[in-house]
C-alpha cells in the first residue's frame, strides 16, 4: 500500500535535512552543506503492514501551488495521503509563512481532502530552553486557526534532538494501515514472555511504531530517546565496518535486549527478572518475529 507524503515548507526551513537524517542515516552536522532542493525529490521507505511511504520532497522555491507551472500543479497535490509542513521557527515573515501555508491547504482542499495534516514548528533548537513550550504553543494556536477547516497535527522539532523521531514516528503511525492490530499483537507477545516493555522499531529509520509497557503508558518522549541512540550507536557500528546485530543491557533489576525482529523491524525487550537467561529471551523474541512477519 503506497502512501503518498508531501514534505513542503519555505526554502531553508529544513525539508531535506531532516529527510536525511531520517531515511538516509545522514548526521545532523552534515546538513549544513545540503544544496537547495530544485524542483521535487521522491524517495520509498517500506514499514510492516505493507505500507510503503513515498515521500516527495517538494523544493521550497518551486513547488508552491503558485509557483509551480500550472500544467503539474494538480499532479503535486493529487492523491496525498498526508502533507507534513515544516515551519523554521526563526523565521521573521510570519505573514508570507502562513500565506504559503495556507496555498498549500487550498491546493489540498481541492486535490485530495482526505489527506492528513502535520506541521512541524522546526529548528527550536534555535529558541532558548525556557521559552520552547511558549512558543511552541502560540504558534499551535495559530496552525491550528490558519488549517481551518482543515485540522492539523503539531510537533516541535529539531535535527539536533529526538524531537524529530518523536514528529516522524507519529506522522509514520497515522499512516500505518495496521497500527491497531500491530500495538495488540505485541502486547500479547509482551505478556507471553512477562515482558516489562517491549517496543518496536522500523529498522532503517529506527522510527518506533508500536509501544507496550506493562501498567502505565510510558510518555512517548521514552521512545524517541531509544530512537536517536540505537541510530547513533548504529552509525559507529558502521564506522567500524560492523553491522548491527543485536544489543544487551543487564543489571540486578532488568535486562533489555534490541535485536532485529523481523525483516524490516527492530525490537526493544525489557525483563524485569534479569536472572531469565538472556538464551530463553532471545529464542522468544526469534521465534514471536515469524508471527509478525
Ligand atoms: P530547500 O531545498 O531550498 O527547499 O530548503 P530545505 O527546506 O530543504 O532546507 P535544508 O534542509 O536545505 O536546510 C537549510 C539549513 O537549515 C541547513 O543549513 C540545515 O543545516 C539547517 N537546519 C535544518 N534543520 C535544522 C534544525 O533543526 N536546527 C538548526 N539550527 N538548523 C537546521
Amino acid at each position: 500500500m503506497k502512501k503518498k507524503v508531501l514534505l513542503m515548507g519555505k526554502s531553508g526551513s529544513g525539508k531535506t535535512s531532516m529527510r536525511s537524517v531520517i531515511f538516509a542515516n545522514c548526521m545532523a552536522r552534515d546538513t549544513r552543506h545540503l544544496g537547495a532542493t530544485v524542483d521535487v525529490e521522491r524517495s520509498h521507505v517500506r514499514f510492516p503492514g505493507g505500507l510503503v511511504l513515498n515521500l516527495w520532497d517538494c523544493g521550497g522555491q518551486h513547488a508552491f501551488p503558485e509557483r509551480c507551472p500550472a500544467g503539474r500543479r494538480g499532479g503535486v497535490f493529487r492523491d496525498v495521503a498526508a502533507l507534513v509542513y515544516v515551519f523554521d521557527v526563526g523565521s521573521r515573515d510570519l505573514e508570507e509563512d502562513a500565506h504559503l501555508y495556507q496555498s498549500c491547504l487550498e491546493a489540498i482542499l481541492r486535490s485530495s481532502p482526505a489527506a492528513r495534516i502535520f506541521c512541524l514548528v522546526h529548528k527550536m533548537d534555535l529558541v532558548q530552553e525556557d521559552q520552547r513550550d511558549l512558543v511552541f504553543a502560540e504558534r499551535e494556536e495559530d496552525l491550528r486557526r490558519l488549517s481551518r477547516p482543515l485540522e492539523c497535527v503539531c510537533f516541535r522539532t529539531s535535527i539536533w534532538d529526538e524531537t524529530l523521531y518523536g514528529a516522524w514516528s507519529g506522522v509514520v503511525c497515522q499512516l500505518l494501515p495496521n497500527a491497531r492490530q500491530l500495538e495488540a499483537s505485541l502486547s500479547s507477545f509482551a505478556r507471553i514472555i512477562e515482558a516489562e516493555e517491549v517496543l518496536l522499531f522500523e529498522s532503517t529509520t529506527f522510527l518506533a511504531i508500536a509501544h507496550y509497557q506493562r501498567g502505565e503508558r510510558r510518555a512517548a518522549r521514552g521512545a524517541e530517546k531509544i530512537s536517536n541512540i540505537m541510530r547513533q550507536f548504529r552509525l559507529s557500528c558502521r564506522k567500524l565496518t560492523a553491522a548491527f546485530q543485536s544489543m544487551e543491557v543487564r543489571n540486578s533489576h532488568f535486562a533489555a535486549f534490541v535485536c532485529a525482529f523481523t525483516s524490516n523491524t527492530c525490537v526493544m525487550v525489557v525483563m524485569s527478572d534479569p536472572s531469565i537467561p538472556s538464551a530463553a529471551t532471545l529464542i522468544n523474541i526469534c521465534n514471536a518475529g515469524r508471527h509478525f512477519e
